[in-house]
């Protein structure tokens, strides 16, 4: 069958509007916040608080589970939190969240805190860490979330260590049982 100049123009108009529909509201599997340290983030040593660096990782963590599941998210755990390097006000900092294994309702996050001096953009890792985050509904009960499955070999690689560290972390959950009793 021919098709006219004019048909075919409009099928591939078609056709891309699409692939903008499907990619656009397809579930999001990582994401980074891009911004500059203030001097409102720092601690008594001139460098960016701790705790400044834990709120962009919970901010990211969210914004990651929030985009893939396209629900409401709580925090359930954080934890393997290593401070690398220290990061100076005015850095331009990135947070690098991506999913690394889903359960039903849970999003296990990865993340990396980059930081650079903007003149100059030598990057380099300053903090990871990894966040559990669960989807919920109005009256905080979990919900469901799609699934995600790794598929190059470093996915794969960080899969499996998500599973082990599932082990570990109820290994630690029994030993840590006498402090909340
Ligand atoms: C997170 C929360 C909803 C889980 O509630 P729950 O009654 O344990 O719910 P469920 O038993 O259905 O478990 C839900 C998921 O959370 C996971 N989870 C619960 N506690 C966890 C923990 N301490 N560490 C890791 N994962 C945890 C479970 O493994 C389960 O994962 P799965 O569905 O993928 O198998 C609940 O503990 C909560 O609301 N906590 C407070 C969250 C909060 O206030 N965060 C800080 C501000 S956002």
């Amino acid at each position: 069958m021919l098709i006219s100049h004019e048909q075919y123009i409009f099928d591939l108009n078609q056709l891309i509007e699409l692939i903008k529909d499907l990619t656009m509201n397809a579930p999001q599997r990582d994401i980074t916040l891009r911004f500059l340290a203030e001097p409102q983030d720092v601690n008594f040593g001139g460098k960016v608080h701790g705790g400044a660096v834990m709120k962009w990782i919970d901010l990211a963590a969210y914004a990651c589970a929030a985009g893939w599941s396209g629900r409401y998210c709580v925090t359930a755990y954080a934890g393997g939190i290593r401070f690398v390097a220290p990061i100076h006000v005015g850095s331009l900092v990135e947070v690098e969240a991506k999913v690394i294994y889903t359960g039903n309702s849970s999003m296990h996050i990865a993340l990396e805190v980059n930081a650079c001096d903007p003149k100059s953009l030598n990057r380099r890792l300053t903090t990871h860490c990894i966040v559990i985050m669960v989807a919920v509904d109005q009256n905080g009960q979990s919900e469901r979330v799609p699934q995600w499955q790794p598929q190059t070999e470093g996915d794969k690689k960080q899969h499996a260590s998500a599973v082990k560290l599932m082990e570990m972390r109820k290994q630690i959950g029994d030993e840590m049982q006498s402090f909340v009793e």
